[in-house]
Parts: structure tokens; C-alpha cells; sequence
């Protein structure tokens, strides 16, 4: 019998690609949602469970009965200590062999996201890991956290000044994991992830502009306004500080690195912000 994959966040930007593509290779999937019951109408041929971090009785019923797990933090999660770790301890005493675990390129430098940390236990769990560190998602832009800003006011404001990202496509990063859990050689592995050119948030805007024939426009703020945008937008002060932090992280830099990471690993050239743009150019409408 083949072995069943779990995949946490089967309904998310990553997720969710990672599910489909573990589909067309035949392997029984046990996907997570805290909704499972309209998840499971629309993916009858999945074995769907009931799954929060917020809700530890769920933590075991979930992995019991798989031997490899896909495995993502919930956005914003600024204490995985409390969610992730416990979930993973759970993990490891069902069985599970494999974790392929996705935290972010800022993980190792920016420790107060908790990330890293999850990472060490992880890896001292005694549990075969492979850690993806994605840097930004293109997915940000839409259906991410920065849409509704950009659907509501034609613009991006942020505090990343002039800096450049080497944004990454999640579809690469979903099918990373997918290779991950699927082929040998990437047992104990930890993969930065970055799309193949920096951009910067002006460009951006400009190619989401033409893609989605509406003029949308790059703002840089300061660190204040920005703050001060998203509370009122209804944020959490802790996840707004981390983002302020990370942010200062794409200031200075730090976020422009190109690796060939995705390249090596697929085979093929990691998708381009271009691509993703104009690939579906009705998303950046709101007329439609
Ligand atoms: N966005 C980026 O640029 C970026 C870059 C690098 C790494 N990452 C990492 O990718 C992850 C996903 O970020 P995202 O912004 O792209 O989010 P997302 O794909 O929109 O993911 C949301 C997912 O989290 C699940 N979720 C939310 N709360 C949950 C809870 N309490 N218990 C269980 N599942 C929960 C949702 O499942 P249900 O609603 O179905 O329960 C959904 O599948 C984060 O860990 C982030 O650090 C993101």
C-alpha cells in the first residue's frame, strides 16, 4: 500500500498546489483544513481531517496514520513554540518519518519570528526533515496579504524604500516540496528558495499595472505609517511589528539575493514575476 501524505495548509497559497501535484502522482493525500466539511464537497477523492493549531485535540487525529507530512505555519503565527513545535512532537510520536517543513528565507536572521527556532527543534527531533525557506512570494500581491491594499487603493505602500526581492513563485515552492517527499536525496536538507531576478516594489507595480490594464502605484512609508495603516486595517500589533522588522530586512538588502536553488532542483528555470503577472491577468481587475 502507498504511503499517505499529509499536508497541513492544504487549502493555502502553497498548500494547496502541493496537494494537486501529489494527486497526479497517484499518492493518497490526507489533506487539513479547519473546514473540512465544504473542503471535503469539492475533493471528494481526498481524505480530508479537521485540523487548527489553535486546537490541540486535533493534532493527533491528524497525523495518526500517515508517514510523511507537508508542513506550514499559519500566516503570521508569531509563536510557533506554542503551535508548530507541539504539532510536530505529535508528529514524530505517531510515526511520521518525513517533515518537509516551509519557513521563510528570514528564518536564520530574523530570530523573533520564532522560525528558526522551529527549524533547530525539527531537526533535533529526530524526524528526516527537508526546510524550505522561501524568500516573498509573488503570491503576495494576489491572493496575499498586500491585495487588499492594492485592490482598495490602486497602490502599495510599504517601508522598503528602493530595496529589490527576488520574489519567488509559491508554485515553485509547492513543487519543491512536492520533489521533497516524493524522490530520494533530500532527506536533512535545507533549501533558500528565490525566484531568478530582484525586483523592486516600483517594478512591481508597474508590470501588475500593465498586466491588469490599471495604473497602480508604489508608495514607499515610513516605518510609523505603515504601522500605523495596518492597525487600523485591523492587525494584531505583534504580526504588525514582525512585519515591520522583516521589511527592514528587504531595506537593507538582505531580500535581493538570487540563489539557483529552484533551478537545481526542478530542472528548469524558476517562473518569472512577468509570468505570473500577466499568466492570469484578470486577477489584478476588480471590474470583473
Ligand atoms: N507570503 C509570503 O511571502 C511567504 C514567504 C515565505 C514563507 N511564507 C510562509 O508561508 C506560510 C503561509 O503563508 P501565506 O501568507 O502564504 O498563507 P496562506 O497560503 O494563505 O495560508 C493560509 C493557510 O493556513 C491555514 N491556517 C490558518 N490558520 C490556521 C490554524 N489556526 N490552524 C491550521 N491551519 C491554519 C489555512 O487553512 P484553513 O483556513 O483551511 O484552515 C490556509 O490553508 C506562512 O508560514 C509563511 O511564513 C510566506
Amino acid at each position: 500500500m502507498k504511503e499517505k501524505t499529509l499536508v497541513i495548509g492544504a487549502t493555502g497559497i502553497i498548500g494547496k498546489s502541493v496537494v494537486r501535484r501529489l494527486q497526479t502522482f497517484g499518492l493518497p493525500v490526507r489533506a487539513a483544513t479547519r473546514l473540512p466539511i465544504p473542503y471535503a464537497v469539492t475533493h471528494p477523492d481526498l481524505d480530508v481531517v479537521l485540523f487548527d493549531y489553535e486546537d490541540p485535540a486535533t493534532y493527533r487525529p491528524t497525523v495518526s496514520g500517515v508517514s510523511k507530512a507537508f508542513i506550514v505555519p499559519r500566516r503570521g503565527d508569531s509563536n510557533p513554540q506554542k503551535t508548530v513545535i507541539p504539532f510536530i512532537e505529535q508528529a514524530r510520536q505517531a510515526g511520521v518519518s518525513h517533515i518537509v517543513l516551509v519557513t521563510h528565507f528570514d528564518a536564520e536572521r530574523y530570530t523573533p519570528s520564532g522560525l528558526y527556532d522551529l527549524e533547530s527543534f525539527l531537526i533535533g527531533s529526530g524526524v528526516m526533515y527537508t526546510i524550505l525557506r522561501p524568500n516573498w512570494l509573488m503570491q503576495t500581491f494576489n491572493p496575499g496579504f498586500l491585495w487588499p491594499m492594492i485592490r482598495k487603493t490602486d497602490a502599495i505602500f510599504l517601508p522598503t524604500g528602493s530595496a529589490q526581492t527576488s520574489f519567488v513563485d509559491a508554485e515553485d515552492v509547492a513543487a519543491v516540496a512536492t520533489v521533497a517527499l516524493t524522490e530520494e536525496g533530500h532527506l536533512d536538507r535545507i533549501y533558500p528558495l528565490t525566484g531568478e531576478e530582484a525586483l523592486s516594489y516600483d517594478d512591481v507595480a508597474q508590470i501588475i499595472s500593465n498586466a491588469g490594464q490599471r495604473t497602480i502605484k508604489f508608495f514607499p512609508t515610513s516605518d510609523d505609517e505603515f504601522r500605523n495603516t495596518l492597525v487600523k486595517a485591523g492587525w494584531e500589533p505583534q504580526q504588525v511589528e514582525i512585519l515591520i522588522d522583516r521589511f527592514a530586512l528587504v531595506r537593507e538588502g538582505f531580500t535581493a539575493e538570487v540563489n539557483d536553488q529552484v533551478g537545481l532542483l526542478l530542472g528548469r528555470r524558476p517562473g518569472r514575476f512577468l509570468d505570473y503577472a500577466y499568466d492570469h491577468p484578470r486577477i489584478w481587475r476588480t471590474d470583473f
